[in-house]
Formats: C-alpha cells, structure tokens, sequence
C-alpha cells in the first residue's frame, strides 16, 4: 500500500467531529503551510510538517501541494447513475417551455429511459455508467450513492443493480447501491399490481442493495403506497431513503421521519411544518441545487432547513432527466448563488453530512485514524471552489490512501 506525504498546502480546509447541524454547518478548520501523512489507507498525522516529520519511517511519495487547497473529496449522495439513452430533446421542449409533468404525460421522461434500460445489455450499461464516473472521479467524488429505477421489473431493476455490483470491482469510486423499483408505474402493468410486484421483489434485492427509495409524489407514489413499501423494505434489512416534496407538497418529509428515514432528498415544496419536524430528527435533508437549476423550477428553502437545524448535505442528482450534471462542484456554486448557503456549508454538505447520510463514519473529514479521502484543488482557498464557477479544480484524487486520479 503506497505511503504519501501531501506537504506544504496553501490550505487544508477540513471540517472535524460529527455531523454539522444549523451554525455547526459552517465550522472549517483550516490549517495554513499544512501537511498530511498517509500511510496503510489512513491518515496518519495532519499539521505541521515539524510536529510529525520523527513519525515518517519510509519512503513515502511526496506530493507538493504550495499554492493548493486540500479537502476530503466529496460524496454525492444520491444519484441515478446507471441508464441507458439520454434525453436531450426533451430539454429543447423544456426550454420551449414545456414542464418536466407535461413531458411526462407525453410517453417522455422516466418512461423513456425505463425503455432505453430494458433493452441495454449488462455491458453496456457497464461502459456507459462507467465513462459518467470517470467524470464523477476527477471532479473529485470518490463515493456515489446509486439508484436502480429504470427497470420497474424485476429483471432490470436487478440488472441495475449487477451493473453497480461489477463497476465496483473495476473502478475507484466507491458505489453504494439503493433499490428504486418505486420510480414510477410501468406501462405493461396495473398499479395494483406493479406495487405488489416491488414488495416482491424486496427479497430477491435485499443482498445487492443497501437502502430503498421511493419517489412520493403526485402522479408518482402516495404517501401510504410509499409507507408500505419502505416499511416492508425495512423487514429486509433496506434502510429507507425517499424523494419527497419535488413537484408538489404531499408531506412526504414527515413519511420520511415517521419511519425512520436516512434521507429525504430533493424539498423544493417543504412546509415549515415539515422542516420542524426533520429539524428534531436524524434524517438528513439532501438538497439537490442542480435539479432546479436543470428544470429551471423553484429551489429548496436552504436557509430555512439549515437555520432550522436539519441535517443538511447536497448531491447531484445525477440522471438523464432532471440533472444531466455529475460535479459537485457545479452543485456546491449553485447552492451558493441560488440558496444562500456559504462556502463553508456547502464544503460540509458534501463531505461529512453526506457520509453521514449513507451511514459512513470512517471518512468525510480530514482527521488522524481516517480513511485517507483527499482532494488535492488548483486553487489557494476553499472559497475558489465554489466562486470559480463552471471549472474543475481538482489536482489530484486520493482514495483509500492512493492516488487513483491526477491531471
Ligand atoms: O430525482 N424525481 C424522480 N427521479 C429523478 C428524475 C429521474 C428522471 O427524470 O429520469 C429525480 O429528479
Ligand atoms: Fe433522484
């Protein structure tokens, strides 16, 4: 396992200890002229070169990082990495005003790749989702949550998750699986059925997948239709993830913490009801800033979530309809600019609080006995990141104490 001392860092700006709630969202810790010690995966030593240098025994590869910022390198969340096709007309009807419900209702939208997925081979799905998480790599996110849920059988759905299964083995960034069979109602099936066919399937997912979502929504999944199925899922060991509170506002964040979800994502039609309710709980609010930036729709009420105390972290939302963005980067800029979050905040939203949401505790954070989850970033200070819009700063990716991408 390779040795490396990161030394002499412009910044090292890193959050420490725990999830970050309401103030705590903007604590950084930053260490100016900083080095880091890696070795066996882990974070040996971080600080001053001086206090830690008698503790380097080897020989370890050095990596000058004077005029570069260092953070851990992010986590995204929540994701739909795996499909087949993309849907780049549907954006020219967007822009031609049409909404994302109406494109929908025409036979467009989740349908369409539904279709396009069916048809996919297992190879293929693995070198298109594969070229995506090259990108993913060295815009510097090294953990991915991922959904099935362009299958909505139970063929595909497991095909979804066999292709999350194989990336893993050939490939850095570190995929975390999540059952989405409740996306939307296939065509070939009555909604009766199609809701008993996912309870069905729960069994044959429950050992390739960690969680279980489900897209609570108008037109999508009620609120009891969502209660049974991620209660059921919970009988197999899925942890309970949900979209909720997208289009319309169905109290879908209050199913959330009624049973015990990890995550709630998405929150553009939260009540301040609901945001009391999330703020007293331990289900993480994941914002998804580039899905409105995408649909050009509303945004979620950051500064309200935040203030109020939830656990708060961005993710991408990657997929071919409502986020064709795979940059954190690009997601922490926009939650700048449209949400008010700070700098700071969207440094933790995607490091610790993201982790957190995935049920990681051994990263997310740059600290002594850590995994060694490094970014490496071409520029002097955090607050470049996000103020330097549209530009990919990463320098170098560390993964597990290697470096697994460098420009
Ligand atoms: O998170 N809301 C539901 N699912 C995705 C969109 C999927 C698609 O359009 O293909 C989302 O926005
Ligand atoms: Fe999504």
């Amino acid at each position: 396992m390779s040795e490396i001392l990161v030394k002499n860092a412009t910044e090292i700006a890193t959050t420490v200890g725990g999830i970050k709630r309401g103030g705590a969202l903007k604590e950084l810790y930053l260490i100016h002229g900083g080095s880091i010690y890696i070795k066996n995966g882990l974070i040996q030593s971080i600080g001053e070169l001086d206090d830690f240098e008698h503790l380097i025994a080897g020989n370890p590869e050095i990596i000058d990082a004077a005029g570069m910022t260092v953070t851990p390198r992010f986590i995204d969340a929540h994701t739909h990495l795996v499909f087949a096709g993309t849907r780049e007309d549907e954006f020219s009807m967007r822009i031609g005003g049409a909404t994302y419900r109406e494109i929908a209702e025409r036979g467009g939208g989740i349908k369409k790749t539904v279709k396009d997925t069916r048809l996919a081979s297992k190879t293929e799905l693995v070198e298109t989702a594969g070229a995506y998480l090259e990108h993913a790599l060295r815009n510097g996110t090294t953990t991915m949550e991922v959904k099935s849920g362009y299958g909505l059988n139970l063929e595909t759905e497991l095909k979804m998750l066999e292709v999350v299964e194989e990336l893993n083995q050939i490939q850095p960034v570190e995929l975390i699986p999540t059952f989405l069979g409740a996306h939307a109602f296939p065509e070939d099936v009555s909604r009766d059925e199609y809701i008993q066919s996912i309870l069905d399937m729960l069994p044959s997912v429950s050992g390739k997948a960690k969680f279980c979502d489900v897209f609570c929504e108008e037109g999508y999944f009620t609120i009891d239709e969502s209660r049974a199925i991620l209660e059921k899922a919970k009988e197999y060991g899925l942890s309970p993830r949900i979209h909720a509170d997208q289009l319309t506002s169905n109290g879908g964040a209050k199913l959330a913490v009624e049973v015990g979800a990890v995550s709630v994502d998405h929150l553009e039609h939260v009540t301040d009801d609901e945001i009391e309710i999330l703020a007293q709980s331990d289900t993480t609010a994941i914002l998804l800033p580039g899905v409105s930036f995408f649909l050009n729709y509303g945004y979620p009420p950051a500064r309200k979530i935040i203030d109020a105390g939830c656990i708060t972290a961005i993710a991408t939302d990657f997929n071919p309809g409502s986020c064709m963005c795979i940059s954190m980067q690009m997601v922490m800029s926009i939650a700048c600019t449209q949400m008010g979050m700070t700098p700071e905040e969207v440094l933790n939203a995607s490091t610790i609080n993201a982790a957190y949401s995935l049920g990681l505790t051994n990263v997310g954070s740059l600290e002594t006995g850590k995994q060694a989850e490094v970014l490496i970033m071409d520029v002097p200070n955090y607050k470049m990141i996000p103020y330097f819009f549209g530009e990919n700063h990463v320098n170098t990716v560390i993964k597990k104490g290697s470096v697994v991408w460098t420009r």
